[in-house]
Parts: structure tokens; C-alpha cells; sequence
């Protein structure tokens, strides 16, 4: 009768599994504060880590780079020789059913770690519009599917619109990070992308947690800029904006849930203060019940195989 009467489904079809790649051979380098989260290079060690990803019906990956050098512009996001340009090519060869997203940001290629090109102490969102079309484009043309802009930049959505079909890329998709807030959850994620700020923080450009109206403005702005996919993230202290995104656009919607929201799962459930599996199933239940119908989560691959076991009990 429960099965009968369900009214929101969870599968691994809804799910999206982020990866962090570096450069070299053979690396496999644990998350302190993610168990069960690696920084991976591309040889072997992506490969193996995304066919487990597809074997478990997961149907798309997130890539995050890990740059060899920083600078001021963060040059290694649309260099041809750059870490993501090299997985994306690996993996569009050998997995071609599989779903390619990347994140477009900067923060994680420039030796300042802030969201975009700066001038003096603050970022210059418009020269910042510039460098996301070139890294869409050289993203795309290594093999990207979707490309997801994550720096809150004003424009950035048009801007990379206009720049994929300038290089005859229509055909590729924009998912928006259209309502990032400003969030302490964001902690460990820094240390897996070794992206934190050398100084400031990001609330020029990132939203302030106490605001929903800004949140829908964000997203319809990113609706007429084009965006085929919308974003809020995090996602657990955001499932308001969730449910009221949903009510106001027909675009796909697709909940962040953010490494800080992992960690906490992590730690309750190795020290046995929460049943673990329970636990994970019912915060992604909760974030599809919200209006998501795409969840982006550390957890995908061990939540998609307990779907499985679910599913054959
Ligand atoms: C890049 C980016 C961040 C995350 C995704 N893309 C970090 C930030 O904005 O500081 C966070 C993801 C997570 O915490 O899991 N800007």
C-alpha cells in the first residue's frame, strides 16, 4: 500500500555524482573532511570511478579541475591542455552514454580564489563574462554536455549563450547556478577543489541566506538569459527556494547538495549517531519532494546502489 500510494520517487536517475580531477597518474587522495570523496587523476582511476558511476545507473558527472598552476585569470580553465579539457576528452571516448556536466567557475584556477578576474580588491563581474565564454567554449569543444556556471556573475548566462552558438555550439546546455548563496557549507569543498579565497570572502557576489525574493529574481533573470537548467544551492537549509522556484518557472531544477551537508551525514554516521542509509535517502527524498527533479550529492553512487537493494527487496 506505502509502494501504491508514494507520491515522490527517488531513483538513480535523478541523481549526479561530482568529481574532483587532478593532473598526474595513479592519484587517489581522500577528502579529509569527505570520506569517500577523492581527488582523482585521469588515467585509470576516473575511468574506473565513473564505470562504477554508470554501472550504478547514475546518469551524469559533475567535473571539477584541479588546476597544475594558478594565476591571475585562471588561464588552465580554457587551456586546451587543461585537467578538465583532458577528462572531458578521455571520457567522451570511452563513455558515451554518459552525461558530461562541468563547473565553469574560476575560483578554482586563479591564484586569488575568487569567483573571476579582479580589479583591486573586488571582481570585475563584466571581464569576468569574457573568460566563462572562452572556458564554455573550450569546455564544450573537449566534450562537455552541459556546462554550469557557479560564479553568481551577473550576465553570465547570456554571455555564455552567446559565445557557445558563436562557436557553433547551440546544441549544448547551460545549467545555471542561478541562486548561490553565500554559505559556511561550502567548508570542505574548498579543501577538495583547493579553491578557498586568499582573502575576503564571496558576498560581493554570492547571496545573503536571509533572502528569497533576490533568489527568484536570480532565476528568472537566468531564464531569459537562456539557462536550460536552473540550481539552488545548498540545498538542506534551502528547500523554501526550492519549492518556490519550482512554482514559478517551468525549466528543469536541480538541488546542490553542498560537501558541508555531506560532512555532517559523515560524521553523525561513523560516530553511530545516525543510521547512515536512513538518514541519506530521507534528505534526497526531502530535496525531490521540494520541487527538485535533479540532486547533485556526494552520496550519489552509495544512494543509488541502496535504491537498487531497495528496489529488489
Ligand atoms: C565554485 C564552487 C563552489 C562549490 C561548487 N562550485 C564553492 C564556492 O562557491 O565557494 C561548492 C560545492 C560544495 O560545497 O559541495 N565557485
Amino acid at each position: 500500500m506505502r509502494r501504491l500510494v508514494r507520491e515522490h520517487q527517488l531513483a538513480p536517475d535523478d541523481l549526479i555524482q561530482p568529481l574532483f580531477v587532478v593532473h598526474g597518474t595513479g592519484v587517489e587522495r581522500e577528502i579529509s573532511s569527505m570520506p569517500g570523496v577523492f581527488q582523482l587523476s585521469v588515467d585509470e582511476v576516473l575511468d574506473r570511478e565513473v564505470a562504477r558511476v554508470q554501472a550504478l545507473g547514475i546518469p551524469a558527472v559533475l567535473l571539477f579541475g584541479i588546476p597544475a598552476s594558478k594565476d591571475e585569470i585562471g588561464s588552465e580553465n580554457f587551456s586546451e591542455d587543461g585537467i578538465v579539457q583532458r577528462a572531458l576528452r578521455r571520457l567522451r571516448a570511452e563513455f558515451p552514454d554518459l552525461l558530461l556536466l562541468t563547473d565553469l567557475c574560476c575560483c578554482e584556477y586563479t591564484s586569488h580564489g575568487h569567483c573571476g578576474v579582479l580589479q583591486g580588491e573586488v571582481v570585475d563581474n563584466d571581464a569576468t563574462l569574457d573568460i566563462l565564454g572562452r572556458a564554455a567554449v573550450s569546455h564544450v569543444a573537449a566534450g562537455a554536455d552541459v556546462v554550469a556556471p557557479s560564479g553568481m556573475m551577473d550576465g553570465m548566462v547570456a554571455a555564455i549563450r552567446s559565445a557557445l552558438d558563436g562557436a557553433g555550439h547551440s546544441d549544448r546546455a547551460i545549467l545555471s547556478y542561478a541562486i548561490k548563496y553565500a554559505s559556511a557549507f561550502y567548508g570542505p569543498f574548498r579543501e577538495a577543489a583547493e579553491s578557498a579565497p586568499a582573502f575576503g570572502d564571496r558576498r560581493q557576489y554570492q547571496m545573503d541566506p536571509a533572502n528569497l525574493r533576490e533568489g527568484l529574481l536570480e532565476a528568472s533573470l537566468d531564464e531569459d538569459e537562456g539557462a536550460d537548467l536552473l540550481m539552488v544551492k545548498p540545498a538542506m537549509a534551502y528547500l523554501d527556494v526550492i519549492r518556490a522556484v519550482r512554482e514559478r518557472t517551468h525549466l528543469p531544477l536541480v538541488a546542490y547538495n553542498v560537501s558541508g551537508e555531506y560532512a555532517m551525514v559523515k560524521a553523525a554516521g561513523r560516530q553511530g549517531w545516525l543510521d547512515e542509509r536512513r538518514v541519506v535517502l530521507e534528505i534526497l527524498t526531502g530535496m525531490r519532494r521540494a520541487g527538485a527533479d535533479a540532486i547533485i550529492t556526494y552520496h550519489a553512487k552509495e544512494a543509488a546502489a541502496w535504491l537498487s537493494e531497495d528496489g529488489r527487496r
